[in-house]
């Protein structure tokens, strides 16, 4: 029994942010954004909650897999901006797409968390408990930014991507492989913000907001990725030269270069997105994946390598066959 992925789907708020406009609110410019990170514009939310953003993107998910919502038996959201402490993100995004019933939770792995959440799905299906299941990267991390602090605030946008994942016995995922090392926590992170008001609230208030090491993080990011190709290729009995996609997380064009490098994968065969997207965090990898679906780059048979690595820390990869 493999799960498969049958459909994909991505959704990105109106509102647009190029690096034009930061330079109106910090000390930066478009060249240094560009030459630094290879972003040039990226989506945020006006008032748009992650669960929106979310359902937008499984409703085009659900409709390119032949499904109803009703067919769900598993809903998994990643995401580090859920709308409400609780109930989770998941439930909200069951609730808006009409299901009743199905198992619903969110997974908090940051800028990895697709990758866990798809890997979790991958797992139930496996089992042969569950058997269609609804997999999304969602965020709004432009309400963790602090717009004074240039090297952050450029980095990121908000978006959601979804999977539907389904029993199958042709091989749809390959192998997941998930890492976590909490000995570098304080390197990225968003403080907890007080509980005595929504988190929302406090965070719309600017009391909490995004911290990160950029250097120290970019270094172990590139290190870190290059080692789970290899574990990843190992586990399967493959080559470099078998993976026909590299589906990375979109930090950095720099690190997303490094990794190609090191899987000696031409450009032409990474999906890129962060010169549109700039880094949307759980929601990176399968915006990117359901880009080159839908523009036909990714065809089905062929062999896709998505690897993530963030906040935590934690990384992981997926091997698919598509
Ligand atoms: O998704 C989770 C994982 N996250 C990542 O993987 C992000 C990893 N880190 C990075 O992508 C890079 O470290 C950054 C893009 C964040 C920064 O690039 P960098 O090449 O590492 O720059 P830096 O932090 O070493 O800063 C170099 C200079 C500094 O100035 P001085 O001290 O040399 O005078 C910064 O103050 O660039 C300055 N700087 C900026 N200048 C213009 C930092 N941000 C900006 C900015 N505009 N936005």
């Amino acid at each position: 029994m493999y799960s498969k992925i049958t459909g994909t789907g991505s959704y990105l708020p109106e509102k647009v942010m190029t690096n034009k406009d930061l330079e109106k609110i910090v000390d930066t410019t478009d060249e240094w954004i560009f030459e630094r990170t290879g972003i040039k514009k990226r989506h945020v939310v006006t008032d748009e909650k992650t669960s929106e953003l979310a359902v937008e993107a499984a409703k085009l998910a659900l409709e390119m897999a032949g499904k109803t919502a009703e067919d769900l038996d598993l809903i998994i959201v990643a995401t580090t901006t859920s709308d409400l402490i609780f109930p989770s993100t998941a439930c909200l995004v069951q609730e808006r797409l009409d299901n009743h019933g199905a198992a619903a939770f969110d997974v908090q792995a940051v800028c990895t968390g697709f990758v866990y959440a798809l890997a979790t799905a991958d797992k139930f299906i496996k089992s042969g408990t569950h058997k269609c299941a609804l997999v999304i990267g969602a965020e709004t991390i432009s309400r963790l930014l602090d717009w004074n602090d240039r090297g952050t605030c450029v980095l990121f946008g908000d978006g959601a991507g979804a999977v539907i994942l389904e029993a199958s016995e042709e091989p749809g995922i390959l192998s997941t492989h998930l890492h976590a090392d909490g000995k570098y926590k304080d390197l990225l992170k968003v403080d907890s913000p007080d509980m005595s008001s929504s988190e929302y609230e406090r965070v719309k208030q600017g009391e909490v907001y995004l911290t990160m090491k950029g250097n120290e993080v970019f270094r172990m990011a590139v290190n870190t990725l290059g080692r789970i190709v290899d574990e990843t290729l190992e586990a399967n009995n493959m080559q470099k030269s078998d993976v026909d996609w590299l589906v990375p997380h979109q930090a950095n064009i720099r690190i997303i270069n490094a990794t190609a490098k090191k899987l000696k994968v031409s450009t032409d065969h990474v999906v890129i997105t962060v010169h549109e997207h700039g880094n949307t965090s759980a929601a990176s990898i399968p915006l990117a994946l359901d880009v080159a679906v839908r523009d036909g780059r990714i065809k089905r048979g062929e062999t896709l390598l998505l690897e993530g690595f963030g906040g935590g820390f934690t990384w992981g990869s997926a091997l698919i066959k598509f």
